[in-house]
């Protein structure tokens, strides 16, 4: 079996001074991939800064004999955006693999969660992958080639308490998705997200202790780097992966039920049908998910 390679490639991934990032750039850069390592280097809950954790990778990716540039920008702000862009095209002369992965918690329940509590959380994962996806889609738009992996979380898939402001970045990373695979289409630029599981700084609070061994961050990079390889022709997409599964997470709408007199007491009536899964219809687009609204009147 051939190996997956990435020699000639470049690659940003961001917030990979720790944890998932940190294991995403070392694959990559194994794999042949020159890294710009970009992180803040502040605490979990985003507050402070460092330009250690991005340099330690870079110096352990050097000593392995591949190629990185450490990056301390902060991916929510557009200056911050552009330069981490701006380092992997002034080091490396192009831009192929985004990986959109910083990202900060600010865990409260809804009655406690401030304003800034909610709006720094979106800032860095929302913001954050919209404002480094923007820099980098012009350079891949002229080379008609681009990957750019975004980084979701169950949290945002499936709801989790305590945690209003990070589920609603990690939902809005799958619009922002699939509305990216939908832009690049015609340049050859693929988007896709994770939503992953593993014992991180970030988890070690959370997950049992058995979690430690099995959910390790190496067992996510391998999923990243393959949605981030030229061979991976999929877009749109969302892939649960932690502890050695992945597999896709898809958004389906139920055959629904349809009537020319909607009132409240019809809806109550039908309720049953309504909330019926099956045969649902999968949508990928916004004109896909029109059309089954027309088709139902036929
Ligand atoms: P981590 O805390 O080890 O890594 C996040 C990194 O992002 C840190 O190194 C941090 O310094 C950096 N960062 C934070 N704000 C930044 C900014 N504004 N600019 C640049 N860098 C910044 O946590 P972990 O677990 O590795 O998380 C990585 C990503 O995976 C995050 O987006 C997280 O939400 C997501 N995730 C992790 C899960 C897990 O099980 N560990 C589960 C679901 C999602």
């Amino acid at each position: 079996m051939s190996e997956l390679r990435f020699d000639g490639k470049v690659a940003v991934v961001t917030g990979s001074g720790h944890g998932l990032g940190r294991a995403h750039a070392l694959l990559l850069a194994e794999r042949g991939a020159a890294v710009v390592v970009n992180d803040l280097g502040g605490a979990l809950d985003g507050s402070g800064a460092s330009a250690g954790p991005a340099a330690e990778v870079v110096e352990l990716i050097t000593k392995n004999g591949g190629k990185a540039v450490a990056n301390a920008d902060n991916v929510a702000t557009p200056e911050g955006a552009e330069a981490i862009v701006q380092a992997a095209v002034d080091t490396f002369g192009r831009l192929d693999v985004v990986v959109n992965n910083a990202g900060i918690l600010r865990d409260k329940s809804l009655g406690k969660m401030s304003v800034e509590e909610f709006d720094s959380v979106l800032a860095v994962h929302v913001r954050g992958s919209f404002l480094v996806s923007r820099a980098a889609f012009p350079h891949m738009k002229e080379q008609a080639y681009g990957r750019i992996v975004n980084t979701s979380s169950p949290a945002g898939l499936f709801g989790n308490f305590g945690q209003a402001n990070y589920s609603t970045a990690k939902m809005g990373l799958v619009g922002l998705t699939k509305t990216l695979g939908i832009e690049g289409a015609r340049a050859n630029i693929k988007a896709n997200a994770i939503a992953p599981i593993a014992w991180t700084r970030m988890t070690e609070a959370l997950l049992p202790a058995e979690f430690e061994a099995k959910f390790t961050v190496d067992a996510i990079s391998p999923l990243v780097a393959f949605l981030a390889h030229e061979s991976c022709e999929t877009s749109g997409e969302v892939f649960s992966v932690g502890g050695g599964r992945v597999a896709r997470v898809f958004v389906a709408e139920g055959p629904g039920w349809r009537t020319d007199d909607l009132t409240m007491e019809s809806i109550r009536d039908n309720w049953d049908t309504i909330m019926t899964e099956q045969p649902y219809l999968q949508p990928t687009t916004l004109g896909q998910q029109a059309s089954a609204s027309m088709q139902a009147m036929l």
